[in-house]
């Protein structure tokens, strides 16, 4: 295995994220389709449309259930929204089939899976979305948890896929036990991503990015601070932002976890590791890109 290993630096950030042409329009940012949140978990889908936001893509278009659009739409009021209705057989409508058909066909990535839920219509679509999309998609949380016992299923496309699971997620698709993955994250990571042909992030303290060519991206930024949920859907949106602007898969994804844990450090600088919430590394983001110039 003599794959390159390498440490994500602000080099590659600034190498990665182009500056915006005064005669750019919306469309040259792309547009995003979040397939995200359920009753309960209106926060994940927030957070992680708020931070795609703030990463800089041109549109979000957000597809949730119609329940927890009101709470959604007052945090993160640039969206669009898609609103899913589910009927009493346990299905999406007609009318939200059709809208999602229509938002698939308009987006430039999907980002699939932050408090999604795992119910049967939910894993249904996240099967469909995965074999149907001719955009990447970025598969976090139950997004992952819907396809375990049908991994295969990554193998039925050819476009771009990115998977951030944290070790819990990573043993549940690997069938190994949690502290296997983690005194093998470089290993586990890189079999993973070669076997399905996917762009693996294994997440946790040095998150390590795994290329389907078995390259290795390490992260050094990011700390304890960050060890609360919500901080996962934050790191989700962002490198569904870079993917759906246009940057290759593994770039957005290793720009995306230095950006996250970099936010996370001057979070901790000024607000204390323990303080610190999801929402700060959000609001962090200006401050990071102004530097990146
Ligand atoms: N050092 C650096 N980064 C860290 C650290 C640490 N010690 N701890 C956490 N992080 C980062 C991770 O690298 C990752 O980017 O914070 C993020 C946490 O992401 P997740 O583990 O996915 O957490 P999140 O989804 O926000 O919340 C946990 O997920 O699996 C479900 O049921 C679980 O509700 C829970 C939720
Ligand atoms: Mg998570």
């Amino acid at each position: 295995q003599a794959a390159a290993v390498q440490v994500t630096e602000m080099a590659d950030v600034v190498r990665a994220i182009k500056p915006r042409e005064p005669e750019s329009h919306k469309g040259s940012f792309g547009r995003l389709l979040c397939i995200c949140g359920s009753t309960g978990m209106a926060g994940a889908a927030a957070m992680s449309i708020s931070a795609a936001l703030r990463c800089g893509v041109g549109l979000v278009d957000a597809a949730l259930p119609r329940d927890i659009y009101p709470v959604v739409a007052t945090q993160a009021q640039e969206a669009v929204y898609t609103l899913l209705d589910i009927l009493p057989e346990g299905k999406y409508s007609v009318e939200s089939r059709r809208s999602l058909e229509k938002s698939s066909s308009l987006c430039s990535a999907i980002l699939l899976g932050c408090g999604l839920g795992v119910a049967p219509h939910t894993k249904a679509l996240v099967e469909e979305v995965i074999s149907g999309s001719r955009v990447p998609v970025i598969l976090d949380a139950d997004g992952i948890n819907s396809i375990l016992g049908h991994i295969d299923i990554l193998k039925t496309t050819d476009v771009p896929l990115i998977l951030t699971p944290h070790p819990g997620e990573m043993s549940r698709l690997m069938g190994k036990t949690v502290s296997e993955i983690q005194q093998n994250r470089v290993r586990y990571a890189r079999q993973f991503a070669m076997d399905y042909a996917v762009t693996l992030v294994l997440k946790g303290a040095g998150t390590v990015i795994a290329a389907p060519d078995g390259s290795i991206w390490l992260n050094r930024t990011g700390n304890a601070g960050m060890a609360k949920g919500g901080s996962g859907d934050v790191l989700a949106g962002m490198l569904a932002s870079f993917t759906a602007q246009g940057i290759p898969a593994t770039a957005a994804a290793a720009v995306a976890v230095y950006l996250h844990g970099l936010a996370g450090d001057r979070c901790a600088a000024q607000l204390s590791q323990t303080a610190m919430l999801p929402t700060d590394l959000i609001a962090m983001l200006p401050k990071l890109f102004l530097e990146i110039g």
